[in-house]
């Protein structure tokens, strides 16, 4: 049955295309047919051309074919107040019954006409808005995605999802309707003012004045509305809905430090401010539109007078008269759409900025050009060498680290040690590439990580970050993330042993298959760290990168894990961060940082020799402490047994 259901549905599947290839308007608005792209290394003189060339390049002939549309739109709704005009003095003057047929014929087929062109014209129109936000939100995603982590640093998520999703949006009405509406509006404006002074020269010139009189009005109202709009999207936006989105985030902070009265207080006090704000955008908004049509019908009064006057004379007829008033309207009411267009281009090309400043972003760590790419040997051997390192965030000249050199042997296990802040984060995210040296190479094998494909050096490494991050998938989905070409369960279950976590898993209602929230949030920090770890383990690294890896970890099953790392990743180079000096211990070599630079380096027994050294100083330190506790153990002990007795 399921087999049949299958059939079926693919055959409909298989008639639709068919279909489709028959008749080609499908083709043409086939929202995923690949299309010409702008040149991406092209370099444009401001953001809005770039934006403009998503248009222009791959839905010109469309673009175009809207406009067209549009404009025939336009001189079809133009048409309609002549000929009633015409019908209006046919009936009055002259009763031609044929000729009124005549004309209301017409009259019908062009509104016929216009709806089949409104029909057209907004479908095309749509269509190429989505399409065109369809590609730049994907090639968005693509640049975020390949955006060095220095990038992200600088830019907060909420910003960037701003960006993604209501500046995209802006952007789509821009192309995909306002643009033509604005040529169309344009054109409507300039062709009713020139009907109006074919039908009455005298009474046009006396009206004329009033277009930049009402331009201006709607202008001066702009200038102050303006200010008043963005500062209560502000509101909204950075205070209102930013406390909402930090207090979702942060709610488990909020309630134990029981600060809740005071984000309420905070929140209604946005909450007030904004709605303030509103309040002088809608006093404005109320007082512009009764004036901009006090002015429009004060210009209708002045037609009336005055062309009541010469229908006495007879120079103008009524019909004539009635299609002068119409035209009129359709000369004056463009003009708000006008303005608000022109009002709107600073904020239009605000937006073209935040769009190009991702999509041309520089801070992209570049794979080298395809002549230059090389390979990795096959099998690698896992040999880091820091040559002279030094790397500073900000690129200037407080460096981070400080001339970090050193070399791994294949398959070692390197512990990284230091006071927090000291550089130990920094120095492990240069092997990905994550962040880019600034002076100095690092090479694996002999080969400068810089002229590989990130795709070849990262498919080489297994990075536990100090915090761990799962996406809200099913554990399973989580744990196979760096084998893309999938693994079985065995092997998925070997590697959760081994992190120590099968056992938890298992416990589940719905085991591997259970679903996490989001970032994790239903796990505990040692049960997401332990699966982070089984990720690593999964994906079989040449060189695992343990950032803290099991701080939130017992000391017992930290070890448990260590014993189950060399077995496993025997063949593996292994850092080891930590603050446990008991992981430490057992590691083929010790690289203690103090400040950003390589103060000692060598295996416990040589950095135990060195009784100055930060290394001894920390153990003995350590010692010291846990004696303190084990002694301040014992003697509570004593004083409960005392106390029994
Ligand atoms: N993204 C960043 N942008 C700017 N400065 C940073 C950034 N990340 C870290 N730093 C700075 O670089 C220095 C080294 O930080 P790093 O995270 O490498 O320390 P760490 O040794 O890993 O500390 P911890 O043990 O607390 O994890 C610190 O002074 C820190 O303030
Ligand atoms: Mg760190």
């Amino acid at each position: 049955m399921a087999e049949n259901n299958f059939k079926s549905k693919s055959l409909e599947d298989k008639m639709l295309e068919e279909k489709k290839s028959k008749f080609s308007l499908f083709k043409i608005f086939d929202i995923n047919k690949p299309r010409k792209l702008p040149d991406k290394n092209k370099k444009y003189k401001t953001s809005f051309r770039q934006i403009v060339a998503y248009l222009l390049v791959p839905f010109r002939g469309m673009f175009f074919m809207t406009l067209f549309l549009s404009i025939l739109q336009s001189l079809l709704f133009l048409a309609l107040p002549i000929l009633a005009g015409d019908i209006m003095n046919q009936i009055i003057f002259r009763m031609d019954f044929k000729f009124i047929l005549n004309n209301f014929l017409i009259l019908f087929i062009a509104l016929v006409s216009m709806a089949l062109v409104a029909y057209l014209r907004l479908y095309m129109n749509q269509f190429i808005g989505n399409s065109i936000i369809k590609i730049l939100r994907g090639e968005l995603f693509i640049a975020i995605e390949n955006s060095s982590y220095s990038f992200l640093d600088h830019h907060s998520t909420g910003d960037l999802v701003a960006r993604c999703t209501s500046d995209l949006n802006t952007l789509k009405m821009l192309l995909s309707s306002q643009i033509t509406f604005f040529i169309r509006e344009c054109f409507t404006v300039a062709l009713s003012i020139i009907a109006m002074f074919y039908i009455n020269f005298n009474i046009t010139l006396l009206i004329i004045p009033i277009f930049p009189l009402i331009f201006y009005i709607i202008y001066r109202f702009r200038k102050r509305i303006g200010p008043i709009y963005r500062e209560s999207r502000d509101i909204y936006g950075d205070e209102v809905t930013a406390t909402i989105e930090e207090n979702l985030g942060g709610v488990r902070v909020v309630r134990a430090f029981a600060s809740e009265d005071y984000e309420i207080a905070k929140f209604n006090k946005y909450n007030d401010k904004y709605l303030q704000k509103q309040k002088e955008y809608i006093k404005l908004q109320a007082t512009f539109e009764p004036m901009v049509r006090l002015f429009v019908n004060l210009s209708m009064a002045i037609v009336i007078f005055f062309g009541g006057r010469l229908l006495g004379t007879g120079i103008i007829q009524l019909g004539d008269l009635f299609t002068y008033l119409l035209l009129l309207n359709f000369a004056i009411e463009p003009l708000f759409f006008i303005n608000t267009f022109l009002g709107n281009t600073a904020m239009y090309l605000q937006t073209t900025d935040r769009i190009c400043e991702i999509l041309n972003n520089t801070n992209i760590i570049k794979d080298p050009k395809p002549e230059d790419v090389k390979k990795f040997p096959d099998p690698v051997k896992g040999i880091i060498r820091f040559d002279h390192i030094w790397f500073s965030y900000r690129n200037n000249d407080f460096y981070e680290l400080k001339d970090i050199t050193f070399e791994t042997k294949p398959g070692e296990v390197i512990a990284i040690l230091g006071a927090t802040g000291s550089g130990k984060t920094t120095l492990v995210n240069l092997i990905g590439r994550f962040y880019e040296a600034t002076k100095g190479t690092i090479y694996i094998d002999g080969i400068d990580i810089r002229k590989v494909l990130q795709k070849d050096l990262r498919k080489l490494i297994a990075y536990v970050p100090q915090e761990s991050f799962l996406f809200s998938t099913t554990i399973k989905e989580n744990l196979l993330l760096g084998r893309s070409e999938g693994a079985t369960m065995e092997e998925i279950i070997e590697a959760c042993k081994l992190a120590n976590i099968h056992d938890f898993i298992e416990s589940l209602p719905k085991k591997y298959e259970t679903l996490v929230g989001q970032r994790g949030v239903t796990l505990s920090g040692g049960q997401r760290q332990r699966i982070a770890i089984a990720r690593a383990i999964l994906k079989r690294p040449k060189i695992l990168i343990l950032d803290s890896a099991t701080s939130s970890v017992d000391v017992h099953i930290e070890y448990k894990i260590q014993q189950g790392f060399k077995k496993m990743m025997a063949n593996s180079t292994t850092f080891i961060i930590t603050q446990r000096l008991s992981s430490v211990r057992h590691a083929d070599r010790i690289i203690v940082l103090d400040n950003g630079r390589i103060v000692q380096m060598g295996t416990h027994n040589e950095l135990m020799k060195d009784p100055n050294g930060i290394y001894y100083k920390l153990y003995t330190t350590l010692d010291i402490e846990k004696r303190a506790i084990e002694s301040q153990k014992l003697l509570s002990e004593n004083l409960i047994s005392q106390i029994k007795e």
